[in-house]
């Protein structure tokens, strides 16, 4: 179908930039709104990225039926950010462009808010306004922040069941939510789909990334969870293909082992389509320029909540080496861990120098009663054999021993007070303790960790769990079958982490319940089951 195109004619463009060019504001007068008779906001509104002062507002505009269809010129975007809902009380408000080499995506930086307050957004486009978006600043870093409240989340693959998860986690009064990667799969559609999606190819290309992300953002629950709060974002390997490691192809499925030809192009293409449909700063995109240079998304980052609360987020995929001793083609796999030195390699790497120096310096200034680090995958050891013998999952931080052992000696070293770990990927609910050394189970426990199970994937082996919880005496707690999400609520007096699972997320109406509660205590790293 062919969408209505809004044109601003020539003169408008060159004011606008002649505008940009001298570094002014954008000029509310310089664009005549364009009149829409469709609604433009159909992928919603999201808001990331806090802090302090301030926060990224985010949405994409599109026509209806068509994803990238609303032609090559850029459209003047209005935003409102208010005290109430009602936006009586505007608290600020502007204009910018929406281009379409970036998708016409919007990324707002709002600054000279108030710390630790609520606010109301919305964007005006074409007469039409957006839904309403509900966002929060930060307290200022040296405030007594009473309470902390997150949900973490992860692994949302669209055609294994409905969001439904989202749908309640609305109401768990959340002041953020850590996403922890595998927001899009690029993956052809899976056998046995809950729902399936109209493109049934893997993806590949810039046009095709943002269609998959366009797709996934279409989802009412999942948008109305980025309408409720800031999000803060890291992701996995499926944003851009299954078990990628820095610039070296995975597997996109066993139809093209090895990846797609020109697999820099192609990381490329997720990680522009990723900055399109994220609430993140314009720096946080750095983008080539030349040929042979790769794009970089900056998503490792240090959020402070007062002094109640560091929040730390990682990134494993963009910077690491490869995997070692899998499988001989895309390299990924169950590995024994007493045939192959290469897992504790010191010259390997999982973060990357850069972020690895910055995460110690991180953890060094660190200044919270908790340090929470959000990641992509089990922090922890897991023997996936169950009696003699091991089997290590080398994508994970199993594959990379040295450098596991590196962020456990900062740990130590700064004296980091009560590290508690989130991560996701393994579509399991895993429990237990941080060691010191993972080799040694006496050694001592550093801080705690708690993994989550999926929004919505399945869980190839998720009925093992147990069995496997057996070999892991570090963890406490593993479950495989149940979907959902975990609440973290951290105070001066403690941190209750809740698991909640659906009772089946194959259907739209889901409803949830409490699998487990844990508490720890500060100053002392052991989970107890509540
Ligand atoms: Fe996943």
């Amino acid at each position: 179908m062919r969408a209505p195109v809004f044109r601003p004619d020539r003169r408008q463009l060159l004011r606008l930039a002649l505008a940009a060019a001298a570094g002014q504001g954008l000029p509310l007068e310089a664009l005549s709104q364009p009149r829409w008779s469709f609604d433009p906001f159909g992928l919603g509104v999201a808001s990331g990225s806090p802090a302090p002062d301030g926060m990224v507002l985010w949405t994409r505009l599109v026509a209806p039926g068509a994803f990238d269809s609303l032609g090559a010129a850029p459209v003047p975007v209005r935003w409102e950010l208010a005290h109430d809902e009602a936006f009586a009380r505007i608290a600020r408000r502007g204009e910018t462009l929406a281009s379409a080499d970036l998708a016409h995506s919007v990324h707002v930086e709002v600054q000279g808010l108030e710390p630790d307050r609520w606010y109301f957004y919305r964007f005006i486009a074409g007469g039409v306004a957006s839904p309403v978006g509900r966002t929060r600043t930060l307290p200022a870093p040296d405030a007594a922040a009473g309470r902390l409240r997150l949900a973490y989340a992860s692994c949302q693959r669209w055609e294994h069941g409905y969001y439904a998860a989202y749908r309640h986690m609305r109401a768990e009064d959340v002041d953020l939510v850590l996403f922890l990667g595998d927001y899009i799969y690029e993956y052809p559609n899976a056998t046995a789909a809950v729902r399936n999606f109209p493109t049934l190819a893997t993806v590949i290309t810039l046009a095709d990334y943002r269609d998959r992300h366009a797709m996934h953002r279409s989802d009412p629950s999942l948008q109305a969870m980025h309408a409720t709060c800031p999000w803060i974002l890291t992701w996995d390997d499926h944003e851009v293909q299954n078990d990628y490691a820095g610039l070296l192809p995975g597997t996109g499925g066993p139809m093209d082992i090895g990846g797609a030809p020109d697999f820099a192009a192609r990381r490329n293409a997720a990680y522009q389509a990723y900055y399109e449909h994220m609430p993140l700063r314009a720096s946080a995109f750095v983008r080539a320029m030349s040929p042979g240079v790769s794009h970089e998304v900056r998503l490792y980052e240090q959020y402070r909540w007062g002094r109640l609360a560091d929040v730390l987020m990682l990134d494993s995929r963009q910077f690491r080496d490869a995997q070692v001793c899998g499988h001989p083609q895309h390299r990924s796999g169950l590995v024994d861990p007493a045939t192959c030195e290469a897992l504790m390699d010191p010259a390997r790497t999982y973060l990357g120098a850069g972020q690895e120096r910055w995460l110690d310096g991180a953890l060094a200034r660190g200044a919270g009663a908790w340090s929470v680090i959000g990641q992509q995958t089990l922090f922890g050891r897991r023997d996936n054999r169950p009696g003699p013998g091991a089997r290590l999952w080398n994508d994970g931080w199993d594959g990379y021993g040295a450098a596991r052992r590196r962020v456990t000696d900062s740990l130590q070293k700064h004296r980091v007070r009560n590290p508690v770990m989130l991560g996701g990927d393994v579509h399991e609910n895993w429990v237990g303790h941080i060691k010191a050394d993972y080799d040694r189970p006496d050694s001592p426990s550093l801080g705690t960790e708690f993994c989550g199970t999926s929004i919505s994937s399945r869980s190839a082996y998720g009925a093992t769990a147990p069995q496997r919880l057996a070999d892991n005496p570090h963890f406490v707690f593993a479950e495989g079958t149940r979907r959902g999400y975990g609440v973290c609520e951290f105070t001066p007096s403690g941190l209750t982490t809740t698991l909640r699972v659906l009772d089946d997320a194959t259907r739209q109406d889901a409803r949830i319940e409490t699998l487990a509660r844990f508490v720890v205590q500060p100053g002392r790293p052991v989970v107890e089951k509540a």
